[in-house]
C-alpha cells in the first residue's frame, strides 16, 4: 500500500487531490522565485523563504511519487551517472560567427548587407560576445527536452542532465504573458560568472585540488560531466540569445525572439541594444570594450546582427557562418610583467619546452604565472632574458603568450637563455629538430615513459587489459619499470603490493602482457608511438614490409612505395628508428620475447590497392568535422554494422578518429592522445576492402557487396 492511494491518508495528510493542488501551488511559486532570482535577479523572497517553499514540495513530492514529474523544480539533479555522452544532431545546424577585428570590416559588412539587400535602412542588434560555451536548448511543448553542446555544429554531445541542474534554465517555459510555442530550439552560452568562478576556485585550493584556468574551460568542463551531480555543484548559467527554430511562435524581428525568450523565463545577456549605423557599433563596442574589466563574465568582442528576420534569410550562410552576423573582436588582453626564471618542460612526446615564469599578474580575472616560449626558435626570436619586462596576452582559451620584451634603459639583463644540454628529466642530450628540441630517450626517459607505456598498452595497440595510464604511472613511481621492456618482466608478486592490486587483478595483469608478447605486427607498430604513424599507417607498414627487421632496414625510398607515405613521412620514421636509444629499446623489447606477427597474406596476395585489413568488431570510432560523402547516420549504421561502437568523445581507449572538414577539439585531441585519424577518403578506402573481403555494407557504389575488384 502506497500513500499516494486515494482514501487511504492518514487523517492528518492531504488527500491526493489536495496533495496535487498544493504540489502545484508550491511549484508555480518555486519556479517564480527561481525566475525572480536566477533570470531577473530581482529576489522577492530570503533564501530561507524559498528554502522552506522548496522543502515543502519535495515532502509532498516524496509522499506522492505518482504525483512527481520531470519539470518539477525538485527534479534538476537526481539522474543516473551516464556512461558515455550520447551525439545528438541538432534542429538547426549551430554555425560559428564570420570575425571582424577593426571597424573597417565591420563597415564592409554593412555595405554587403545594404547592397544585397537594397535597403537603406538597417537594424542592427548589438550585444556582448560571450566567452563560455555554446550550446542548444530544446524544448517540446514548453518543456525543456534535451540540451546539446555546439559540437561540430550538426551534432554535439547530448548533455540534458547536465542542464537541468542549471537554475537559470527553466526546467518548463513560463506562460505568464506569452504562450509557450509546440517547438523551440534557442542557442545559447553557458557560462560562468567571474566571482563564481573564483569562489569555485577557492574551494578546490582548500580541497586539495588544482584550481581551473578559465572560467571557460570550467565551463565546458562542467557542462561534460558524465554525472549530473558534479555538474550541480558547478555555478553555472545560461544566457540565451538566438531563437534557432521555433513552431507555434512567429516573430519579425530577432529583438522580437529576444523578448519572447524572457517572457518565457529564459536569461538573456545584458545591454541588448538596437542600432543603425557602424557608428553606434564603433559606439558600442568601445563601451564595452572599456568596461570590460568591470564586467563580471568574460567577453571576447561584440556580436553584430541584422535584426529583421526575413532578410536573413535571403542573405543565408556560407558553409560556417552566417551572412547576416559577425563578430567584433576585442584585441586580446594584454599586461606587463617579469619573467622570474625560465625552465624547460618535457612534454610526453619528449619535447622540451621553455616555459617563462612570471610574476603573478592579473589578465582580465585570470592569474597568469606562467606563459609558454614555445620553443627554441620562438625564444630566440624573441631574444627574453630571466629578469626581463615583458608584455603578455592572453587570447581566448590559448596558452598565455610573451608578446615581446620591454627594453629597460640602464638595467643589466640575465644571460641569455640557452636550451639545456642535458634532458631535465633524464640527462639525454637533447637533438635539435627544426626549431624543436627534443629528448630522444623515448621509451626510459620519465617524462615520456608512463605515457610510452599507457599507449604501447592501449587498444589500437598492444590492447593489455588492465594497462590504464594510472597503472602505467604507478608502475614508473615504484620504480617497477625504468624502461618500456620492463614491463615483461612483471612479476605477480611485484604489483600484488602495489595499491588497487590484489592477487587476480595483479596475476591477470601479468597474463595480460605475457599474452601480448605475440601480437600483430601493425599493432606493435601503433604501440611504439613513431611520429605520424597512427593505424592506418601502421597497417600499411606491417602489410608491405612483414616483420620489424624489414621496417627497421627500409630505405626511405621503399617506404614512400606506399600509398599516402611522403618524404617528410619516410624521414620522420627513418629518424625515430635510427635513434640509437630508441634502436636500444626495440633491441631490448625483442629480447624479452616480444614477436609481432605479419598479417596473413590474402589470396591473390596482398596489394596496397586494396587498402589495410581493417577490423572493425569492438573498435570505438569518433567523428568530427562535417562529412561530405557519408551523412553522419549512414556512417554511424555502416559502421555499427560491421561490429565498431560510435561514440562521442575521444579518449585514450578510441581507435580511430574519422576527421572531416572543419573538425574541432576532437581532433586536437586525438593528436594529443595519439589516436589514429583518418579522412574520409581514407575511411572510405577500408570501407570498400571491408566490404570486399565480407560482401558487408560500405561500398555505396554497389549496394550488393560485390568484390569491388571483379566488377
Ligand atoms: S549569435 C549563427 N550571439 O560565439 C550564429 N553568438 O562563433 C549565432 N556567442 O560559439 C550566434 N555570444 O555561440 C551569438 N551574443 C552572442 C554570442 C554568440 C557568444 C558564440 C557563439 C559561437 C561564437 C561565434
Amino acid at each position: 500500500m502506497t500513500l499516494d492511494q486515494p482514501g487511504q491518508a492518514a487523517p492528518d495528510t492531504p488527500t491526493r487531490e489536495e496533495a496535487a493542488a498544493e504540489i502545484a501551488r508550491l511549484r508555480a511559486e518555486v519556479d517564480r522565485h527561481n525566475h525572480l532570482y536566477h533570470a531577473k535577479a530581482a529576489p522577492e523572497v530570503s533564501d530561507s523563504v524559498y528554502d522552506d517553499l522548496f522543502r515543502r514540495l519535495q515532502a509532498l513530492e516524496a509522499a506522492h511519487p505518482s504525483l512527481a514529474t520531470p519539470d518539477s523544480p525538485t527534479q534538476r539533479v537526481g539522474a543516473e551517472p551516464l556512461e558515455s555522452l550520447p551525439n545528438l544532431e541538432h534542429a538547426v545546424p549551430m554555425l560559428s560567427l564570420d570575425s571582424a577585428h577593426e571597424i573597417g570590416d565591420v563597415r564592409r559588412f554593412d555595405e554587403r548587407l545594404r547592397k544585397a539587400l537594397g535597403e537603406d535602412e538597417i537594424r542592427y542588434v548589438v550585444e556582448p560576445k560571450l566567452d563560455g560555451a555554446s550550446l542548444e536548448l530544446v524544448y517540446v511543448d514548453g518543456v525543456l527536452d534535451r540540451a546539446v553542446t555546439r559540437g561540430n555544429g550538426r551534432v554535439g554531445e547530448g548533455v540534458t542532465e547536465n542542464v537541468r541542474t542549471i537554475p537559470s534554465v527553466p526546467l518548463r517555459l513560463r506562460e505568464d504573458t506569452l504562450p509557450a510555442p509546440g517547438f523551440l530550439s534557442v542557442r545559447g552560452e553557458a557560462i560562468m560568472y567571474l566571482g563564481d568562478f573564483e569562489n569555485l576556485n577557492q574551494r578546490r585550493i582548500e580541497a586539495g585540488e588544482p584550481p581551473y584556468q578559465n572560467p571557460r574551460n570550467a565551463t565546458s568542463g562542467a557542462l561534460r560531466q558524465l554525472d549530473s551531480k558534479i555538474t550541480a555543484q558547478r555555478p553555472l548559467t545560461v544566457l540565451a540569445y538566438d531563437v534557432m527554430a521555433v513552431e507555434g511562435a512567429d516573430f519579425a524581428t530577432d529583438s522580437e525572439g529576444l523578448a519572447a525568450l524572457k517572457a518565457w523565463g529564459l536569461r538573456t545577456p545584458d545591454r541588448i541594444e538596437v542600432v543603425g549605423s557602424v557608428e553606434e557599433i564603433g559606439d558600442y563596442h568601445r563601451a564595452f570594450d572599456a568596461d570590460r574589466e568591470s564586467l563580471d563574465y568574460e567577453i571576447d568582442g561584440v556580436v553584430v546582427k541584422l535584426d529583421a528576420l526575413e532578410p536573413r534569410e535571403r542573405l543565408g550562410s556560407t558553409s560556417h557562418h552566417p551572412r547576416w552576423a559577425i563578430a567584433y573582436k576585442f584585441e586580446p588582453r594584454k599586461e606587463v610583467t617579469r619573467i622570474d626564471r625560465i625552465f624547460v618542460s618535457v612534454g610526453r612526446t619528449g619535447v622540451l619546452t621553455p616555459v617563462a615564469l612570471l610574476r603573478p599578474v592579473e589578465v582580465g580575472g585570470v592569474t597568469v604565472s606562467r606563459a609558454s616560449l614555445h620553443n627554441r626558435e620562438e625564444l630566440e626570436r624573441k631574444g627574453v632574458r630571466e629578469g626581463d619586462r615583458v608584455r603578455i596576452q592572453r587570447a581566448g582559451d590559448v596558452i598565455p603568450q610573451v608578446v615581446e620584451r620591454i627594453a629597460e634603459e640602464g638595467r643589466d639583463r640575465g644571460e641569455p637563455f640557452v636550451m639545456p644540454d642535458a634532458c631535465p628529466s633524464c640527462g639525454t642530450e637533447p637533438l635539435e629538430k627544426g626549431p624543436f628540441t627534443v629528448c630522444p630517450n623515448h621509451f626510459a626517459c620519465r617524462a615520456q615513459l608512463k605515457g610510452r607505456i599507457a599507449h604501447f598498452g592501449s587498444r589500437s595497440a598492444l590492447d593489455i587489459e588492465g594497462m590504464g595510464s594510472e597503472t602505467a604511472a604507478l608502475l614508473v613511481d615504484e620504480g617497477l619499470v625504468k624502461e618500456l621492456a620492463d614491463i615483461f618482466d612483471l612479476t605477480e608478486e611485484d604489483l600484488v603490493p602495489l595499491e588497487g592490486f590484489a592477487e587476480v587483478s595483479a596475476r591477470n595483469l601479468v597474463r595480460a602482457i605475457g599474452e601480448r608478447r605475440r601480437v600483430e605486427l601493425a599493432r606493435f607498430l601503433v604501440g611504439l608511438g613513431i611520429p605520424e604513424v597512427g593505424v592506418s599507417v601502421a597497417a600499411d607498414l606491417a602489410a608491405h614490409f612483414r616483420s620489424v627487421d624489414a621496417i627497421r632496414g627500409a630505405p626511405p625510398e621503399e617506404m614512400e612505395e606506399i600509398h599516402g607515405v611522403g618524404s617528410k613521412m619516410s624521414a620522420a620514421i627513418r629518424n625515430f628508428l635510427d635513434e640509437p636509444r630508441v634502436a636500444e629499446a626495440l633491441d631490448r623489447l625483442m629480447a624479452k620475447g616480444v614477436e609481432p606477427v605479419a598479417p596473413p597474406v590474402r589470396e591473390g596476395g596482398a596489394t596496397e590497392s586494396d587498402g589495410p585489413e581493417h577490423d572493425w568488431e569492438g573498435n570505438r570510432i569518433v567523428l568530427t568535422g562535417a562529412l561530405e560523402t557519408f551523412s553522419r547516420r549512414e556512417l554511424k549504421e555502416i559502421l555499427q554494422g560491421l561490429g565498431a561502437r560510435v561514440t562521442g568523445s575521444v579518449s585514450a581507449r578510441t581507435d580511430l578518429v574519422v576527421a572531416g572538414a572543419s573538425p574541432g577539439s576532437k581532433l586536437a585531441r586525438a593528436r594529443e592522445l595519439g589516436v589514429a585519424v583518418v579522412d574520409e577518403t581514407e575511411l572510405r578506402k577500408r570501407l570498400d576492402a571491408s566490404a570486399g573481403r565480407r560482401g558487408g555494407p560500405g561500398d555505396e557504389r554497389d549496394p550488393s557487396g560485390a568484390d569491388p575488384a571483379t566488377r
